[in-house]
């Protein structure tokens, strides 16, 4: 028997063209593609070639000229500042339009990078649809990172314009931004020529006379500037993340296919129509805030929500219950450990109770595993679908989904259900060859991608080549592990590389060790990933001294901690790290990762036939047990 999802789904993997084409006509075109996928320059797709569009003209004109004008486009509602602010599709139009003028009285121009280090306040999203209005490439970086994060993206993506705030504020603490900007700026070799600062009350930022241009007094002087059309290839933005060194990488988003696809997921994957309050509690400096804080969510004519709090402390872990209730939230995306949050604050759902939830529908959870004990919280607190959907910065848009606006398939615990339509997934063995159903593999995405994925980095072919297509040729490496069961659903596992999931964050440990191992006093080092029961994952540091080092260890962990937190920034979360005599290793001088990993984890592990010395593993399970982790020996 078939369904809406089996036929889309298949539609979209025989026939893309015919899947994708009649889909993007629900979108605005100054000029119709001349083809809806072009495969000529292969291993790089292009997607509406020949189009030409205006991202900012579908997120916001378009539902002004069918009559939308007056309805919410976005709520801020912050309840670290008590303000709830209210843009209707006119309002944030307006205002759009005159960042936008703003940037051009800076010389920005199309094609030109701003880059935008914001926190969760209605001008991030400003600032991302004015650079979109006149085709200018935005590149929002997250405010948990340091200055020298920052940097490295300054260098890479090369920025006109800087756009800021004089502050963020996490929960109670009020965090400057300037002194980071100016740090970053200092290091790096590439320097902005303008950087437009908002000054918001709790906090001024001082002024670099030349340079730096008040949002404010700018907007007050701007002449709104109308959107102008830009190839469907043309880029929209570059998103740093995390790669497996301390290098980040620049992914890509188009602007053709990005609208097609996110416009289409809104109703595919979320079952949201025009009208509809959508919320993703999330950062717009992640992958998920630009596509469902700000983009997805207006292409479809719905109400955003930006939320600047957190799921418990802001002030109470009530906070998403009232969020959802004083705005009628229909769905809300979140990352598990947000839930987790809530559930070891609230655990009884009690806080619940005070609020109206009749209008919501829906709960959607992303960015690392969605363990069951989570899952079933969830289901029995709220009493709605709660689904597991998994994808990457990378993919922009869900791999795995179960289809709300398709079909609802039954939920099996650990699985974000099935590939959405235009996903040809795989599970394959390390010659690329498909593996039995239930076998477990990497997992890997037949190309072409769907529109909307990232069609390469900034100004690295090369590297997109070499990360993403080379080691299984013809499709795309997701770095992921996992399997698909004999009735369809995906399994995802662990990466296969050393990504790690802290808070929903992505990090590199790689670039973690990097830093220890710049510590002068550091031999060698290992940084891992270990469970934690509120965020998924913490990374441990394991530190192997120079000889004749005799410092006190507890000095020495204190000043790594604060180098990560300096360099890397307080998302890294490194809190951490222990001193070892050696690290385990085979004995062709391989760390064993996966063996210390288990025993941090408290779970069963084989002593490795290739170890160096077996005694290393009581070592280690002394060392971890010094910082409060694995208790258990084998
Ligand atoms: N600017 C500056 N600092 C920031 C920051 C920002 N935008 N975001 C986080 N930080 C800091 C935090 O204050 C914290 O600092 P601390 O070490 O001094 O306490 C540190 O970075 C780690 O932050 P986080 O991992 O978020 O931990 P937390 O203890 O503050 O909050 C949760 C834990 C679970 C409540 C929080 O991670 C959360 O709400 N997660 C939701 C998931 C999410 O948004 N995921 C994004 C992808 S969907
Ligand atoms: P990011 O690029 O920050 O979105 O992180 C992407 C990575 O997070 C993926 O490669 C997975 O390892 C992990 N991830 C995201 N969503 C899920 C999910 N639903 N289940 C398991 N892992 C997930």
């Amino acid at each position: 028997m078939t369904n809406p999802y089996i036929e889309a789904y298949e539609k979209s993997i025989n026939d893309p063209e015919g899947f994708w084409g009649p889909i993007a006509e629900d979108c605005h075109w100054y000029k119709k593609w001349d083809k809806v996928l072009d495969d000529s320059n292969k291993p790089f797709y292009r997607w509406f070639v020949g189009g030409e569009c205006n991202t900012c003209y579908n997120a916001l004109d378009y539902h002004i000229d069918n009559g939308l004008g007056n309805q919410l486009a976005l709520i801020y509602d912050s309840p670290v500042t008590n303000t709830i602010k209210k843009f209707t599709y006119n309002e944030l139009r307006d205002e759009v339009a005159k960042f936008a003028g703003v940037l051009k009285a800076q010389g920005v121009e199309k094609g030109d990078r701003v880059l935008i280090y914001m926190p969760m306040i209605p001008h991030a999203a400003i600032s991302m649809l004015a650079c979109a209005r006149i085709g200018a490439v935005h590149s929002v970086v997250f405010g948990g990172f340091a200055a020298k994060e920052l940097a490295t993206r300054i260098n890479d993506a090369k920025p006109k314009v800087i756009v800021t705030a004089s502050c963020g504020i996490e929960v109670k603490r009020v965090i400057p931004y300037k002194p980071l900007l100016e740090g970053a700026i200092e290091m790096a070799t590439s320097k902005p020529e303008k950087c437009i600062v908002f000054q918001r009350p709790m906090e001024t930022a001082e002024m670099m006379e030349g340079r730096d241009v008040d949002w404010d007094e700018a907007m007050k002087k701007a002449v709104p500037a109308d959107c102008v059309p830009v190839k469907a290839t043309d880029p929209l933005y570059i998103l740093y993340t995390s790669g497996t060194t301390g290098v980040p990488k620049g992914v890509v988003r188009d602007n053709g296919g990005h609208m097609v696809a996110l416009k289409y997921s809104m109703k595919a994957v979320y079952n949201m129509d025009q009208g509809d309050v959508y919320w993703a509690a999330s950062d717009v400096g992640w992958v998920v805030g630009h596509s469902y804080i700000v983009y997805a969510p207006l292409f479809k004519g719905c109400t955003t929500i930006l939320f600047e709090g957190k799921p418990v402390g802001t002030p109470d872990a009530g906070a998403f219950w009232r969020v959802i209730s004083e705005h009628g939230v229909k769905a809300l995306f979140t990352a598990p450990t947000a839930f987790r949050a809530i559930k070891q604050q609230d655990p009884k759902a009690e806080l619940m109770k005070n609020y109206d939830l009749s209008n919501f529908k829906a709960l959607f959870l992303a960015g690392e595993r969605l363990d069951p004990d989570t899952l079933t919280w969830a289901e029995r607190a709220l009493n709605v679908p709660v689904i597991d959907h998994w994808w990457q910065t990378e993919t922009g848009w869900a791999i795995c989904a179960n289809c709300l606006g398709l079909h609802h398939y039954e939920v099996k615990q650990g699985s974000p259900t099935k590939p959405a339509p235009g996903w040809n997934l795989a599970v394959v063995d390390d010659s690329s060859k498909e593996v039995p159903k239930g076998t477990i593999g990497a997992l890997v995405v037949k190309l072409p991608l769907p529109p909307g994925t990232l069609p390469t980095l900034w100004k690295k072919d090369d590297a997109y080549i070499s990360s993403y297509l080379e080691e299984f040729p013809g499709y795309y490496k997701t770095a992921d592990a996992g399997f698909i069961d004999e009735d369809g659903y995906v399994f995802v596992m662990a990466r296969t590389d050393d990504i790690i999931n802290v808070a929903g964050h992505r990090l590199s440990t790689g670039g973690m060790e990097e830093v220890l191992a710049d510590h002068p006093d550091v031999a060698e080092c290992a940084v891992l990933g270990v469970e934690d029961q509120l965020k998924g994952q913490i990374p441990v540091g394991f530190l192997v001294l120079n000889a004749g080092v005799d410092r006190s260890h507890d000095e020495i962990v204190k000043e790594v901690v604060q180098m990560v937190r300096d360099r890397i920034g307080p998302v890294a979360a490194f809190k951490k790290a222990t001193v070892v005599k050696r690290l385990p290793k085979t004995r062709s001088g391989k760390i064993l990762r996966g063996t210390i990993q288990k025993i941090a984890d408290n779970k069963e592990y084989n002593v490795p036939a290739t170890i160096d010395d077996p005694a290393v593993l009581g070592e280690m399970a002394d060392a971890l047990e010094t910082i409060g982790l694995a208790k258990a020996r084998k």
